[in-house]
């Protein structure tokens, strides 16, 4: 099972511009570069508040043919959204979801965020790749890509430029 953190961000390290929920700071590169990079993925997985921020977006469009997992401490919460093999809802550790989406077959995920959920998974030493869209902007404030006092060595695997001003960095956990 292999798992890559997925993100879009400014710069200085934001993956929202200040307060603003969502990411509509990001280019038209990186929207063409999702549409071609998800249908690889066979699921995702991503946190409560970035499934409130884009719930109708993400059962509709967000790879609807594959398996989603929102991570929450609530997941009794959303018990009448789920659909077992398609939308879940969990509360399991890191360790324990990717453990299950293994033995279920799954064999690449894609960690969509945002950073709470990043930042949890990075700290389990459950991310494999990291595949960063650099946004040429600065923003100041915002959401953390991987917020929290930490200190994750990466190694460069690739850089791209994805088109006008916006580059693609691949990194891996330097384990
Ligand atoms: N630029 C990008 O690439 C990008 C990507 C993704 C998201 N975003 C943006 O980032 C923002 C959200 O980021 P965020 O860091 O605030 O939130 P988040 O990581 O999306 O979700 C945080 C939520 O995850 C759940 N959670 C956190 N730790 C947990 C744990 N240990 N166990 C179980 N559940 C846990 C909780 O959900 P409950 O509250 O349900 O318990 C928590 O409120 C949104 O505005 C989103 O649009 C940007």
């Amino acid at each position: 099972m292999k798992v890559v953190l997925v993100a879009a961000i400014s710069l200085d390290g934001f993956i929202t511009r200040h307060d603003e929920p969502g990411s509509n700071f990001t280019s038209e590169a990186d929207s063409r570069y999702l549409q071609e990079i998800l249908p690889h993925f066979d699921c995702c997985i991503f946190g409560g508040a970035s499934f409130r921020v884009a719930r109708t977006w993400m059962r509709q469009r967000l790879m609807p043919d594959k398996l989603r997992v929102a991570v929450t401490r609530s997941p009794e919460t959303y018990a009448d959204e789920a659909e077992p093999g398609r939308f879940e809802f969990t509360s399991d550790s890191p360790r324990k979801i990717i453990g299950n989406l293994g033995a279920r077959g799954y064999q690449f995920c894609a960690l969509l965020g945002g950073g709470q959920i990043y930042s949890l998974f990075l700290q389990a030493g459950c991310v494999d790749e990291l595949w960063i869209t650099l946004e040429a902007r600065l923003f100041g404030t915002g959401t953390a890509l991987c917020p929290g006092h930490v200190d994750i060595p990466l190694e460069l695997i690739s850089h791209d430029n994805l088109g006008g001003d916006t580059l693609l960095l691949k990194y891996r956990p330097n384990r």
